[in-house]
């Protein structure tokens, strides 16, 4: 899973030499853009890259963070919960980058009517919970919610910490 920019690499590719379970390979769009530069050049799907549409969003949803510091954002229709705090500098990791294979994307989901209009937990990401460390009846992954215009003023609460088993260390950035 390489990721290269014209003349630089912009994201490393050291988790799909370690994990075979990383990001799907159909994910990755590769193109040759000219066949007579020096050096092979890659591009991918700029869905897993960056914040390039501009667009701010509409739809109010509030972070609560460890320090119950209150924090008001606006997420963009059918955009998932960890890249809505990314985008926002808000502290959800998401260390396997929504691959769904870890759990430093757990939060809780504060109020019951915004609970119940999401819809139910796969089992893969019900496994991935029960390891995570302060599981509570309303904890979900961040990166399985998906924020639409019925989950308006949705507020999410992020843990006291999160456990990070899919590569210690690895906080991955927004670029
Ligand atoms: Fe790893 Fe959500 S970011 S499961």
């Amino acid at each position: 899973m390489i990721s290269l920019s014209v003349g630089r690499i912009v994201r490393t590719p050291v988790l799909a030499t370690t994990f075979s379970w990383h990001k799907p390979v159909r994910d990755l769009q590769p193109v040759m853009i000219n066949n007579s530069l020096k050096d092979r050049i890659l591009l991918t799907s700029t869905r897993n890259h960056g914040d390039h549409s501009g667009d701010p969003g509409t739809i109010p949803v509030q972070f609560i963070l460890k320090d119950n510091s209150v924090h008001d954002t606006l997420a963009r229709e059918g955009e998932i919960a960890l890249r809505l705090a990314q985008r926002h500098g808000i502290p959800m990791e998401g260390a396997c980058e929504a691959s769904l294979a870890c759990t430093t994307c757990h939060c809780y989901v504060e109020d019951e009517k915004h609970w119940d209009m999401l819809p139910e937990a796969t089992e893969t990401e019900e496994d991935l919970l029960d390891q995570a460390p302060f599981l509570e009846m309303n904890s979900r992954l961040g990166c399985q919610i998906i924020i639409t215009k019925e989950l308006e003023g949705i507020r999410l609460r992020l843990p006291r910490a999160t456990k990070n088993f899919y590569v210690d260390g690895h906080v991955p950035q927004p670029h």
